[in-house]
């Protein structure tokens, strides 16, 4: 059976991407098979580096691009609009399936939510009900500046109001010399919301190598 966890976020362009990579580098670094899952994939057009291409990267996995994100659409939109732009409607029982056939032959999964938790997938399946009926526990992405208390307790409250679990927060980009709003954001949400509140620095995304470990807190990562 392979460990699963779920990265969210407070929302769109928070970091997911790059700390679900670095979570699975770290993993695949101390020898594990890791798989990369990410429901649905949108701004294809944008014409960067994908998530599933980059999630592939540091898992050092050879899913394809199809089995790591089942639907891929080129408008940078909501997936359920870039799925009804494109003529058709996600189904959440394909995202199941394909989540667990993602997990096969792996020892640890790592997937990759889109935008934050109430993102509709469908018009009535959202972000959050897969990542109830996948059953793996979050990890929370979350920016370190102003505004962040807000963002974070509210994601942590969507979370844990449907009984989702949650590993950790992690804030990134965290910079080596914190400011006092930073250092007082971090310990805020850790003392309010009673969770690990971990910090990522800034990483060199094309440099696996160089990237340092991110360490979830021990007996967090459950089987599926
Ligand atoms: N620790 C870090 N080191 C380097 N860059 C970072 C770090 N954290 C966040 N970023 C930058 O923040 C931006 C957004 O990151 P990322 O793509 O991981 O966000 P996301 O939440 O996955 O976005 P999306 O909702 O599109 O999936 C990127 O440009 C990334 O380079
Ligand atoms: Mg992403």
């Amino acid at each position: 059976m392979a460990r699963g966890l779920f990265v969210t976020g407070t929302g769109t362009e928070v970091g997911k991407t790059v700390v679900a990579a670095v979570i699975a580098r770290t993993l695949a670094a101390e020898g594990q098979r890791v798989h990369a899952f990410k429901p649905a994939v949108t701004g294809l057009d944008e014409g960067v580096e994908t998530d599933h291409a980059l999630l592939r990267r540091a898992s050092g996995s050879s899913q394809s691009d199809e089995e790591i994100a089942p639907y891929r659409y080129g408008p940078p939109a909501s997936p359920h609009l870039a799925a009804e732009l494109a003529g058709e409607e996600i189904d959440p029982e394909r995202l199941r399936q394909s989540a667990r056939a993602a997990a096969e032959g792996a020892d640890a999964i790592v997937c990759e939510g889109v935008g934050g938790l109430l993102v509709p997938l469908s018009p009535t399946y959202l972000v959050r009900d897969l990542a109830a009926d996948l059953g793996h526990p979050l990890v929370v992405v979350a920016g370190p500046g102003l505004g962040t208390i807000n963002h974070t307790l509210l994601t942590l409250e969507a979370a844990r109001a449907t009984g989702l679990s949650i590993t950790a927060v992690v804030l990134t980009p965290w910079p080596a010399q914190p400011t006092e709003i930073e250092a007082s954001n971090r310990e805020t949400i850790a003392r309010l919301a009673d969770v690990d509140v971990l910090t990522l620095p800034p990483i060199n995304l094309a440099d696996p190598p160089t990237w340092p470990p991110l360490h979830l807190p021990t007996g967090q990562f459950p089987s599926i």
